[in-house]
């Protein structure tokens, strides 16, 4: 199903020049089934490389192959095969959901009965019931994402590009999102190319994660490789920054390696044997503090870019208690 090499999509010393812009310099990707994430700041070339791979768009130089099919010669036949959930508000206003979806699903080549069929389970699928009757214009943000992501699924796509599906939704709205672009690669079996400005958001979707800086590949690895440079925990006590010490101070003397990070403390994982969960739960209770957040510590974009600068030195600690 995937080419010769098995990839997904494949990228050859891949460059575009937009006159003096250098959206993407020389870049060698490989991308295999599953969802991967590709992360960037904005102008990083995230949308420029999936124009490039739906063939919308030529390089400079350099190629690539999309379910095994060169972009330069395969355009229609990687379009047919592939669907685009585009960044941009693209939904004609006066339409509805679900008049719309059907029309991409005829223009895809499906004949009238089975397009309405097929309009409708994705449309239930993406969550847009009753409201799929009603005009686009109308729609909010988040209803506006779920109508692009169902015509990017009508055709039964082997591989879609979501480019960034969770823009512009509230924190509810981008965690229903984000399930749903799980869902899509482990029910659905179609390969997914998701993009986002946040290596957080995608991290709990991805199995593999490409990030991109001003057009150059930083890195490509799978997501517990980010994970486990990410596995420390965040934990907040409530009241101030002498909370905030004192807390710190008796999780180093537990014999935790911790930081101040803002308000919060970042823990770094623990020995085998030994729960963090625990030793936070335990320390806050013997210091009669009340423990505000314990969370997974999700970096944003700007610290992958940064490993190589010191995190700051850990909070001097007693050695383990006891
Ligand atoms: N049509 C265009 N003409 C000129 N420059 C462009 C065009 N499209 C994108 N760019 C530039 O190319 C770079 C990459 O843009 P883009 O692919 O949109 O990044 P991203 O999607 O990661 O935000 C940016 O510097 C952007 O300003
Ligand atoms: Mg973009």
């Amino acid at each position: 199903m995937t080419g010769d090499s098995g990839q997904v999509i494949e990228t050859t010393g891949l460059t575009k020049h937009y006159g003096q812009v250098h959206a993407l310099t020389d870049l060698d990707i490989e991308v295999g089934d599953g969802v991967t994430g590709l992360v960037g700041a904005n102008g990083a070339g995230k949308s420029t490389l999936i124009k490039i791979l739906l063939g919308l768009l030529e390089p400079t130089s350099g190629g690539a192959r999309v379910l095994g099919h060169d972009i330069a010669t395969e355009g229609q036949e990687i379009r047919r095969l592939v669907g685009y959930m585009p960044e941009h508000d693209c939904l004609p206003p006066d339409v509805s959901a679900s008049e719309f979806v059907v029309h991409m699903a005829r223009m895809s080549g499906l004949g009238a009965s089975a397009a309405r069929e097929r309009s409708a389970d994705v449309l239930r699928h993406v969550g847009l019931d009753e409201e799929r009757y009603r005009p686009m214009g109308g729609y909010s943000t988040g209803m506006k994402q779920r109508a692009k992501l169902a015509q990017a699924l009508v055709h039964d796509p082997r591989l879609v590009f979501l480019d960034e599906p969770t823009n512009g939704l509230d924190p509810a709205a981008r965690t229903d999102m984000l399930g749903l672009v799980r869902r899509i690669g482990s029910d659905f079996g179609i390969a997914v190319l998701v993009t986002s400005h946040l290596l957080g958001e995608l991290e709990q979707v991805s199995d593999h994660v490409v990030v991109l800086d001003a057009g150059h590949l930083l890195r490509s690895s799978a997501t517990g490789d980010f994970l486990e440079q990410t596995g420390s925990l965040l934990v907040e006590v409530v009241g101030g920054t002498t909370e905030r010490d004192r807390f710190g101070e008796a999780l180093a003397a537990a014999g935790l390696t911790c930081r101040p990070r803002g308000t919060a403390i970042a823990v770094e994982p623990a020995p085998p044997g030994v729960s963090v969960h625990d030793l936070v739960r335990d320390t806050a209770a013997d210091l009669g503090l009340g423990l505000m957040r314990l969370q997974p510590d999700r970096r944003h974009l700007e610290d992958v870019f940064h490993d190589d600068v010191p995190l700051g030195d850990p909070i001097p600690g007693g050695g383990p208690r006891g």
